[in-house]
């Protein structure tokens, strides 16, 4: 029995409590929510002609790729193909095929240069058995030395998973070509080159209050060279440099060898898409130091000053008005107003002695110029550690605005650790939980499956942490996306293939979260104290939404039995009679879902009856429930 006080406000929840970590991994990017069908657009990979197959008949020196070198050190290479009445054939593979929708635009562009007309490109979408599902030609009439980009737009006839596309050049003569693109036009908004719509519409569901970006390892770079530079992600596609996966099977385990970050989704898109599903933006930087799990490869503290004005120019391109110099990028990209940053991190599980030094050179200099702004300093990935300690200590005798703590532990640890922060200090350090999954096999093991009993671990554990939104203030699930067919870790918040994208029973537990998030947390005790942080398998936390006047009960079985539980509110004005109830739990702790069931754990709504201001509930087996009900 629980004894709920509405009236007792414990502490107020932060709108940016629930948020997501975007990072490209497992194909979150390219081949994922960045909706470009065309692997090595712009043959910059490792291998130029990775991702396409040369059909037909192979003359030396027809079909060429060229280097510009520093001429465009950014984009130095394009194709050079020579038609001489023989037509040229090529087959894109896509990342992983290409989703193809019957019935669907199809927008193909490309950059082309020759020095005069005769060349024609006829384009075709092929399904798996390589017969055509869409068709258009493409004549190129501008001439002469600079590039030029045409673009042309067809439907396919056909669906198909893993489509490809065949471009053919006929006629006669020399052309130059680059950038060859193709993207659905059903993307998020209907921008053009934009985003998986399906992807992006989980992420909006979730009604996030933050976006975390680019990562994760990738902020940091295997080595510095591969780290992660926001100003080369932003402008034109065409002129942002690719650089090699840090999830590339040369730095991973999983057979990746195609991994490379185009940044077709860059700095300014993240910015977009935070504020199109009305999320606060929070891009994490490279501290001067590369992924400390591969190397130890760090930046002299005398030549950090570049690292520390990428940071200084990220705010101003975020907030800057359009008369300062990033502003005005930011403007001529699109968007005049502000994107209104308010936190950013500095360092991604960086740790020792080299990240306090170099931490504290960024903090002077942002806090000097940008007081305003609250920076993300990381906590390490070690939460029973001494590494986590020596950090914790470190950044708290700096002040540290918030802390990011990551932990990547098995279901018990979650349970264990359900009480974590209720004796973390107050009026201190706030704390980001930005990286967090439980671990059904062992940590980062292929064999981590997304199931119930991982979800209703993290579900127990959550109500932990809202019920101490006074220090902590955002948390974040990781990772986000995995395509089911290049993914180099698991498990993942959200699966896709090349047309369908579904939530995990984990991606249930950070909905019912974030959709009933609730303005504050208020009282709720039991007669044994600790029977809201695991006593019999159960877990609760209260809050009550001050605009919509709703008390919010979370309450997670995580035992195998069906238990009773009852809420006694104790509310002077009295409450109505009628509650919603949502619940989240399944036949057996090994159910996950997948592409073809993809709700075979799904949240169920129906109604509790309130008598005599009481709420009875019994609780399903390995459950989580949420129940909403109207204050008088
Ligand atoms: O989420 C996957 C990885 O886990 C992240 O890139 C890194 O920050 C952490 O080690």
């Amino acid at each position: 029995v629980f004894k709920v006080q509405p009236n007792q406000i414990k502490t107020e929840i932060q709108p940016t409590m629930w948020g997501v970590f975007f990072e490209d991994i497992n194909m979150g990017a390219d081949g994922g929510i960045y909706a470009e069908l065309i692997k090595n657009r712009s043959f910059e990979f490792y291998k130029p002609l990775m991702g396409w197959t040369l059909e037909g008949k192979k003359v030396e020196g027809e079909m060429l790729v060229l280097n510009r070198g520093e001429a465009n050190s950014s984009n130095p290479r394009f194709l050079r193909v020579l038609v001489n009445k023989e037509p040229k054939s090529m087959v894109n593979e896509g990342f992983r095929g290409m989703g193809i929708k019957a019935g669907l635009r199809y927008d193909f562009s490309f950059l082309y240069r020759q020095a005069k007309p005769g060349i024609k490109l006829q384009l075709e979408l092929l399904n798996e058995k390589n017969e055509v599902i869409g068709k258009g030609e493409i004549i190129p009439t501008s001439v002469g030395d600079t590039w030029h980009k045409q673009e042309v737009s067809f439907n396919a006839t056909a669906t198909a998973n893993k489509g490809k596309f065949r471009v053919t050049f006929s006629g006669e003569g020399t052309i130059d070509v680059d950038m060859i693109s193709l993207f659905p036009s059903d993307t998020w908004k209907g921008r053009k080159g934009g985003l998986r719509a399906d992807m992006v519409q989980l992420l909006a569901d979730l009604k996030p209050g933050f976006v975390r970006f680019p990562g994760g390892c990738i902020v940091e770079g295997h080595d510095l060279s591969t780290r992660y530079q926001w100003k080369k992600t932003i402008g034109p596609v065409e002129g942002r440099e690719l650089i090699v996966n840090r999830w590339n099977t040369e730095f991973a385990h999983r057979l990746t060898p195609d991994y490379y970050q185009t940044f077709g989704l860059g700095f300014y898109e993240y910015f977009q898409l935070a504020e199109d599903i009305g999320a606060q933006a929070l891009p994490i930087l490279n501290c001067g130091m590369a992924c400390q799990f591969n190397t130890a490869e760090v930046v002299p503290l005398d030549q950090l000053e570049p690292y520390i004005q990428d940071a200084l120019d990220l705010i101003e391109f975020a907030n800057g008005d359009v008369n300062t110099a990033w502003g005005k990028v930011r403007a001529q990209m699109g968007h005049p107003k502000p994107f209104n940053l308010k936190v950013l991190g500095v360092g991604n599980e960086n740790w020792g002695p080299q990240y306090i030094e170099r931490l504290k050179l960024f903090t002077k200099a942002i806090k000097t110029k940008y007081p305003e702004i609250k920076l993300v300093n990381s906590g390490g990935t070690d939460p029973d550690g001494e590494r986590f300690d020596y950090l914790n200590t470190e950044l708290r005798k700096m002040n540290a605005d918030i802390i990011d703590e990551h932990y990547y532990r098995k279901p018990e640890w979650f349970l264990q650790n359900a009480a974590r922060y209720d004796n973390y200090p107050r009026n201190a350090s706030k704390i980001f939980a930005g990286e967090y999954a439980a671990q059904t096999d062992k940590v980062v093991s292929v064999n981590n499956r997304n199931n119930l009993k991982g979800a209703i671990s993290e579900a127990a554990f959550l109500t932990g942490l809202e019920r101490n939104a006074d220090v902590v203030i955002m948390a974040s699930y990781a990772p986000l996306f995995a395509h089911i067919e290049g993914w180099q870790w698991t498990p993942d918040l959200i699966w896709v293939d090349n047309l369908q994208a579904y939530g995990t029973p984990n991606y249930f537990v950070q909905k019912l979260y974030s959709t009933n998030r609730g303005t504050h947390v208020v009282g709720l005790t039991s007669k044994n104290a600790k029977a809201a942080v695991g006593e019999n398998g159960i877990y609760a936390s209260t809050v009550i939404d001050k605009q919509s006047n709703e008390l919010i009960i979370k309450v997670v079985n995580a035992s195998d039995k069906e238990q009773k539980v009852t809420f006694d509110i104790d509310n002077a004005k009295g409450i109505q009679t009628q509650a919603k109830l949502t619940s989240l739990t399944s036949n057996s702790l090994d159910d996950v879902n997948s592409i073809d069931k993809p709700k075979q754990v799904f949240p169920k709504e129906s109604t509790l009856a309130v008598k005599k201001k009481q709420i009875v509930h019994q609780l399903a087996p390995n459950s989580l429930s949420v129940i909403r009900v109207k204050l008088n």
